[in-house]
């Protein structure tokens, strides 16, 4: 009997999944049925589920096996107590590369000082200041997941000296692993660029705070692709102010789109981009969900399912 899913999300992603999605499940030899809208929540077996979606209440889908989030951070959705089934954090190859060819270009663009030239293309032969090559460079990765670990191995094969910090010890090659709260100190004081890749938790809200900005090494770069909530933003504009940090790139926010009025906006030494760091690709992630149903159907456990005691 064909399986039914729930494709729970926004119109222009339905639009963008939907060839995509289809021709997935056929090859992955699933019968199913995909509706976007709930009438029968009952006769869901799996919801596709991004914030952009109104659904909350997942009690009604009685028959419902797993939520498959497009989304890789869950923070939106991973405290709804209405939901009693596997949810799938999206760990999606398209997202993965684009996240590190977003973070390789700003940590490229700090290292070899680019803003420099390409913002004072004045006339004047600035032949100082060579930057060093990459192998006597710093830097520090908060959150060693599938996205920062994959950050920090690119970058240390482009022959950066990179430490991360994460939760549990990670086995990135080439990379340093830290953790506790030691770890922290550690990466904090010898990042020369330090880019934000951690999930969202109680735990990591405001870990950029005034403590931990101050036990940064002076001048440092910082960059943040997590999420917004990771930075207090008072405590950063002073930061800024006060040179303590040099620059911040900004791709994630409290509140999105950032208000046209925040002060981030015209602050020279910020530079916002519009969550655009790493997008879920409809075409290789519609292959992740194929596959993870498929896993189900064969009895096999379902992978990157969120351990809701930790929050992601
Ligand atoms: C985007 O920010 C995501 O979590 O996938």
């Amino acid at each position: 009997m064909a399986l039914n899913i729930l494709f729970s999300a926004s119109e222009s992603d339905w639009r963008h999944y939907q060839p995509h999605l289809q021709s997935a499940l056929a090859e992955h030899f699933i019968d199913a049925k995909i509706s976007t809208l709930p009438n029968d929540p009952g006769a869901f077996d799996f919801v596709i589920w991004s914030p952009a979606s109104p659904l909350q209440d997942f009690a009604p889908f009685t028959n419902l096996k797993a939520i498959f989030s497009l989304w890789a951070g869950v923070e939106k959705v991973v405290r709804n107590s209405s939901i009693k089934v596997p949810l799938c954090r999206m760990v999606d190859p398209g997202l993965t590369q684009g996240m590190v060819e977003w973070v390789c270009g700003q940590v490229l663009r700090h290292h070899l000082g680019l803003d420099r030239h390409i913002l004072q293309q004045d006339g004047i032969w600035r032949h100082d200041n060579i930057p060093p090559l990459a192998k006597d460079r710093k830097i520090g990765i908060l959150g060693l997941g599938e996205l920062g670990g994959a950050c920090a191995q690119a970058l240390a094969r482009l022959g950066f000296q990179v430490a991360g910090w994460s939760n549990s010890p990670k086995n990135v090659p080439l990379a340093s692993s830290l953790t506790g709260p030691d770890g922290l100190e550690t990466i904090l004081a010898q990042s020369e660029i330090l880019v934000l890749l951690l999930p969202l938790t109680p735990g990591t809200e405001n870990i950029i705070n005034k403590d931990s900005i101050a036990k940064m090494r002076r001048g440092a770069f910082l960059i943040n692709a997590g999420r917004g909530a990771l930075i207090d933003d008072n405590v950063l504009l002073k930061a800024l102010e006060s040179g303590q940090i040099a620059h911040a790139t900004l791709d994630v926010f409290r509140q999105e789109p950032l208000p046209s009025n925040h002060p981030f906006w015209a602050n020279a030494k910020i530079t916002v981009t519009p969550h655009m760091a790493a997008e879920t690709r409809p075409e290789s992630s519609s292959h992740t969900i194929a596959g993870q149903i498929r896993r189900w159907l064969d009895g096999k456990p379902l992978q990157h399912t969120v351990n809701w005691s930790v929050g992601y």
